[in-house]
């Protein structure tokens, strides 16, 4: 894990580490110099204003290395920061993410990052640090490869040389953020594991082994295909007829509030390989679906971060986890499901599998656990896309109150969030003639037919479902940004973490 502290500048390690420094096209001074030492101050003001404007512009750096005194080398990274006034948080986190990615490439980990971005505000600070940590993250385990398997985040070494006047508060943040970034890496890896690999079975086993982090709050049952055949999840059990690889219910029950206090639920789609089933996909791309089970590795990345942090609350996750198959034995076009809650769905695409397999995961958790709220999480429908692009999620639901919370949280974290109108035009579009609801609506409006779909599966429970299809991991379309290194994102568990910390569920 990468180590973080809040130290004056140490000058007599100078040559050994890089000092960041922040330059700004307005040509500000900068007063956050004031704690280096006088000559070193002096050497640093006169290169900021010297440096060229082309160094200045957001995102740009710069390595120099200024001779200082005793035959020392300094080794400055200019840092380009833009406009001081259109900096904002989640610039900030970008900068982060920007600084961290060159000092691995220059090869120097230790790292001393003046207040450039104004750490008297909390939120800078905490977003700063975010971007610093999520921009080293890398999947490089099944690179059989001793050199690529760099352990930089390991030996990251971080100095913050900040002003000294909320010395606790950034303690708290600094080991808060470091137990959201694991969070984030677990969800990450997870989801950028291949389908051979990380199956129904292995996913039940990632979140089954979570236990081990915490104090016994943390609960998790996985039910496999027998149970579920007996308690009627027949969804879940349809879609994963197909795979050789059995489908499993994650279970995952965190209690650290008033055991009557109803809990929130949080769900996710966990296919670990969507090829459309009897519905098959075509080929281009097709490997992406390994990345189908992010809704679920959310879902998993968000209670081990519950679980770390320990926050007050009782909070259940569900992840239904199937591999969508084609096979003899498959589910197929024409089907009627009789599904968990008693409705009837006639199958009229296999492809159309994780609204089927998310809806029995949602009755089941409205039955078992009377929650108070659900959010869900999916890669649903390749409409969102269509609709929003590739950096922005839809978000669709019951609740506009639950929903403009998670939007509002949405623009500080920097995962972006719309709102979908559900309107009732959409369900008329998913009537069935043979049963109550079949599992397509038709070419148009695909994403909302998708959660009209899921909304009779809800009851009356407050209710949002976020589509994830576009920004759960980088794809075409994804602008670059330093702290979403390519792959998976783990989009949704740093804005859900805050919405869990607010306690205003
Ligand atoms: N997992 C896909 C959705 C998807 C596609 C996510 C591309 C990310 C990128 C989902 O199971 C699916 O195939 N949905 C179909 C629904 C259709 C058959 C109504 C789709 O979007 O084409
Ligand atoms: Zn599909
Ligand atoms: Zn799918």
């Amino acid at each position: 894990m990468a180590k973080i502290s809040l130290k004056d500048y140490d000058e007599a390690n100078i040559d050994k580490s890089l000092l960041v420094i922040g330059v700004n096209e307005d040509n500000l001074d900068a007063d956050y110099l004031k704690d280096l030492s006088l000559k070193i101050k002096i050497d640093i003001q006169s290169l900021m204003h010297s440096c060229p404007l082309g160094i200045k512009k957001f995102g740009k750096s710069l390595l120099t290395l200024l001779p200082v005194d005793n035959n020392k080398i300094i080794s400055v990274l200019l840092l380009g920061l833009g406009k001081t006034r259109e900096l904002d948080v989640d610039k900030i986190r970008q900068l982060g993410g920007i600084l961290s990615l060159r000092a691995r490439e220059l090869n120097y980990s230790q790292v001393n990052v003046t207040d450039f971005y104004g750490s008297s505000s909390l939120a800078n600070f905490e977003s700063l640090l975010e971007g610093m940590l999520l921009s080293l993250y890398e999947f490089n385990k099944f690179k059989n490869d001793p050199e690529k398997n760099s352990k930089y985040y390991d030996e990251y070494d971080v100095t913050l040389l900040n002003d000294k006047g909320h010395q606790q508060e950034y303690e708290k943040i600094i080991e808060k953020t470091l137990k959201v970034v694991e969070s984030v890496f677990y969800a990450r890896d997870l989801s950028n594991s291949p389908p051979n690999v990380v199956n129904p079975e292995q996913l039940a086993k990632a979140a089954l082994s979570l236990v081990d982090d915490g104090d016994g709050k943390l609960k998790v049952t996985v039910l496999d295909k027998n149970q579920l055949d007996d308690l009627g999840l027949n969804g879940i059990i349809a879609v994963g007829k197909g795979s050789n690889s059995p489908p499993k219910l994650i279970i995952m029950e965190y209690k650290n509030g008033d055991p009557k206090e109803k809990p929130i639920l949080l769900v996710g789609k966990g296919v670990t390989f969507d090829t459309g089933g009897i519905s098959i996909k075509p080929g281009d791309k097709m490997d992406e679906m390994k990345f189908d089970k992010s809704g679920g590795c959310t879902v998993i990345g968000i209670m081990k971060a519950v679980n770390l942090l320990d926050i007050p609350g009782n909070i259940v996750g569900i992840v239904p986890a199937v591999e969508n198959m084609p096979s003899s034995s498959s589910y197929r076009p024409g089907d009627i499901i009789k599904m968990y809650n008693g409705k009837t769905v006639e199958v009229l695409n296999t492809d159309a599998e994780g609204r089927i397999i998310l809806a029995d995961a949602l009755s089941y958790g409205v039955k078992n656990y009377s929650p108070k709220c659900i959010i869900d999480f999916a890669t649903l429908t390749g409409a969102c896309i269509i609709a929003l692009g590739t950096n922005v999620a839809g978000i669709m639901g019951n609740s506009d109150d639950l929903i403009s919370k998670i939007v509002q949280l949405s623009t500080n974290t920097g995962e972006k969030i719309w709102q979908l109108p559900l309107y009732n035009e959409f369900f008329e579009l998913i009537k069935s003639n043979v049963a109550n609801i079949k599992n397509i609506g038709g070419r148009t409006g695909g994403t909302i037919t998708a959660a009209a779909f899921l909304s009779h599966f809800v009851d009356d429970t407050p209710w949002a479902h976020m589509d994830i299809a576009g920004t759960a991991w980088t794809q075409d379309g994804t602008i670059d940004k330093s702290y979403n290194p390519r792959g998976s994102t783990g989009f949704g568990v740093r804005t859900i973490i805050k919405l869990l910390e607010q306690k205003t569920l």
